[in-house]
């Protein structure tokens, strides 16, 4: 309010807008969205904190679990090569998750979708459209450290080399027990559904539809550039979803090899 009437002069109440006593004037459901969404996360965060510390029964013969893989520290389970990669030492016996997961953890921290996610879920800022903030400033992300969130184009350029390798140990699920090829069983399922909404959730990008197609001044000279442009654009629509669903598969995918390592469920094999 400008009359200075309203206790707070901030936000919807700052001097110059329109004086509505109202704190909003949604008359729908808006905080489902939020909440959910901040059920959803806390949820994935739980799991993947618990399984992340754990260090065990990340690896069962053929399968190797998204949340340790590549597996960088020299404390790996005994795997095959290229499922392992003990480049890092122990690292003071620390779960070599904690390693690897700063990659795809930063990749989803910094993603623009789930940025609005956990802005409107955990910070109300704001928790939907059209309903004003509680906090007396914002400053977006022009500030430290939120301004930290640029270096989201960066942590896609890692996201692409973790991708390519859980993608060959999609390859090694195409063994048995014995190391042979040839073979599939349920758990080579998850892990190939779950590396195809990853790969998806990648391209999806809203930087890699800018790296592949961005400052151009004319896409009939880059036929190829404006081809994976599209491409990158078409996924894009689909962000979300795809956020939502490779979340929830690389959760699905760890939790299934943990099962079959610790001897909880039986993998069974089509071929
Ligand atoms: Fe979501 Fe890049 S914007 S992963």
């Amino acid at each position: 309010m400008s009359d200075g009437s309203h206790p707070t002069r901030h936000g919807v109440h700052a001097p110059g807008r329109a004086a509505i006593a109202a704190p909003h004037l949604r008359t729908d459901r808006w905080w489902v969205s939020p909440l959910v969404t901040a059920l959803g996360l806390t949820a994935f965060v739980a799991y993947s904190t618990w399984r992340a510390f754990a260090n065990s029964n990340y690896y069962t013969e053929p399968y190797v679990s998204p949340f340790y893989s590549p597996c960088l520290g020299t404390n790996c389970a005994d795997m095959p090569l290229g499922a392992r990669w003990p480049l890092f030492g122990d690292w003071w016996g620390l779960s070599p998750a904690l390693l690897v997961l700063i990659f795809p953890l930063g990749f989803r921290l910094t993603c623009y979708y789930y940025r609005k996610a956990y802005y409107r879920g955990f910070w109300a800022a704001p928790p939907a459209c059209a309903v004003p903030e509680p906090h007396a400033k914002y400053t977006g992300e022009t500030r430290f450290p939120l301004i930290l969130q640029n270096i989201h184009r960066y942590f896609f350029y890692f996201a692409i080399p973790v991708a390519g390798i859980l993608t060959y140990d999609v390859v090694l699920g195409f063994r048995d027990q014995h190391g042979h090829w040839g073979h599939a069983g349920l758990g080579t399922l998850i892990l190939l559904i779950n590396i195809v909404l990853i790969w998806a959730y990648t391209f999806s990008c809203h930087s890699c539809r800018h790296i592949v197609g961005g400052r151009l001044k004319h896409f009939s000279r880059h036929p190829v550039r404006y081809r994976l442009w599209s491409w990158a654009g078409k996924l894009n629509t689909r962000h979300m979803q795809l956020a939502w669903a490779s979340l929830i598969s690389v959760a699905v995918a760890d939790f299934y090899v943990y099962l079959v390592a610790s001897g909880a469920f039986h993998d069974p094999r089509f071929f």
